[in-house]
């Protein structure tokens, strides 16, 4: 073997060290430590847990909606809300992923705000579910807060039986400003992950806003709402192309046929696809249709999926970008606790 020239050899090494801790399996590369980390442990949690990625996502969403980016849903107890915190809200159901922070914010210590943890991950999260389609930078910086309470949750986050209008002023409210384009785009975000009943129960009924007959039977077989008397809230996949085959017969949901990819679990345009044929779980997805401009959003999403994806990154970095509320803002040691127990 030929002799390493003494000033090549340092190099070498750094070339090494670049390649092993910068470049995840997925292939990105964080130029920073603390992203790669992040990126390292989502890929594990997801590898081990599918249902883990559409959680980091939606709590991107949760997350920054109420308060802004200020890791305020991690919080188990606060000063002022004691254990009553966004956790709690009805709106927040199905939250979930939290353990993922823990984990990360173990490994990576005071070097990043659990706000930033939490946008990196939600950001990974896409990226691996849209297999590399769905990818944007975002900046750390971040601060923590030390406000989380379920009552603000509940006021600021939308509710799957809003109408248009509330949809729309919900996304235009101060300090969010995101328009009926963003509002068309997010959305997109439910061709993934699952829902409780509860949560789409006025679907299933005689009266509820425009539904596939099909679909909504298959809905009503798999978890019939009587269910909820009984004290149960069983899920099925916000998208009837993750659905089991014996629900997508029932649905007469047939991937094919609607020109969306069958693959299971990916975050793409085919949200758009199954909107226009009525196959969407929530009311609050449905009635994009009922206006003219967001209608003709839902159909160019669905013809252009590049276009899509691209707007789809656009809009999370703008939603990752939503400044923190308040004052008392820290890096918190552990995401589920302030740092101390009262503040000035
Ligand atoms: C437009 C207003 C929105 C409403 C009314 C809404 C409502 C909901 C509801 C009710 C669920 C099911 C919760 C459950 O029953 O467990 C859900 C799930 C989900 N939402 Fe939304 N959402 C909205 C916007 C968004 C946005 C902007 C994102 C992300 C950018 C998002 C991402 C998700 C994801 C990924 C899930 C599945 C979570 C999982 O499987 O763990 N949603 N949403």
């Amino acid at each position: 073997m030929a002799r390493l020239n003494a000033a090549v050899l340092p190099l070498c090494v750094a070339l090494l060290a670049f390649s092993l801790a910068g470049q995840s399996a997925a292939g990105r590369y964080y130029s920073d430590q603390v992203q790669d980390k992040v990126r390292k442990e989502v890929e594990k949690a997801m590898a081990y847990n599918p249902s883990i990625g559409p959680a980091l996502v939606r709590l991107v969403f949760h997350d920054c909606w109420v308060n802004g980016c200020d890791g305020s849903v991690l919080l188990d107890k606060t000063p002022t809300d004691g254990t009553n915190t966004e956790k709690k809200a009805v709106n927040n159901i199905g939250l979930a992923g939290f353990e993922v922070i823990d984990t990360i914010k173990q490994k990576v210590g005071a070097a990043a705000s659990c706000a930033d943890i939490l946008a990196f991950a939600g950001r990974d999260a896409a990226d691996i579910l849209s297999r590399g389609n769905i990818f944007y930078s975002i900046p750390g910086g971040r601060k923590d807060g030390v406000v989380s309470s379920a009552a603000a949750a509940d006021a600021n986050l939308p509710e799957s039986t809003f109408d248009f209008g509330q949809l729309q002023t919900n996304f235009a409210a101060p300090g969010r400003n995101f328009t009926v384009e963003e509002l068309v785009v997010l959305s997109g975000a439910h061709s993934i992950g699952v829902a409780h009943l509860s949560s789409y129960k006025d679907r299933l009924g005689a009266d509820a806003t425009p539904i596939d007959s099909d679909y909504q039977s298959a809905l009503a077989k798999a978890t019939p709402p009587e269910l909820l008397g009984k004290g149960q809230d069983p899920t099925v996949p916000n998208n009837p192309r993750d659905a089991s085959a014996a629900f997508q017969k029932d649905a007469a949901y047939d991937p094919a046929a609607v020109g969306v990819s069958p693959t299971r679990g990916v975050l793409d345009n085919s949200y758009y696809h199954n909107n226009l044929i009525n196959k969407v779980l929530f009311k609050s997805d449905w009635v994009l249709r009922t206006d003219g401009f967001a209608a003709s959003k839902l159909q160019e999403y669905k013809d252009n999926a590049a276009e899509w994806n691209s707007d789809f990154a656009a809009a999370m970095v703008k939603l990752s970008s939503l400044p923190a509320q308040g004052k008392n803002l820290e890096i918190r040691k552990n995401c589920r606790f302030t740092n101390q127990q009262y503040y000035y």
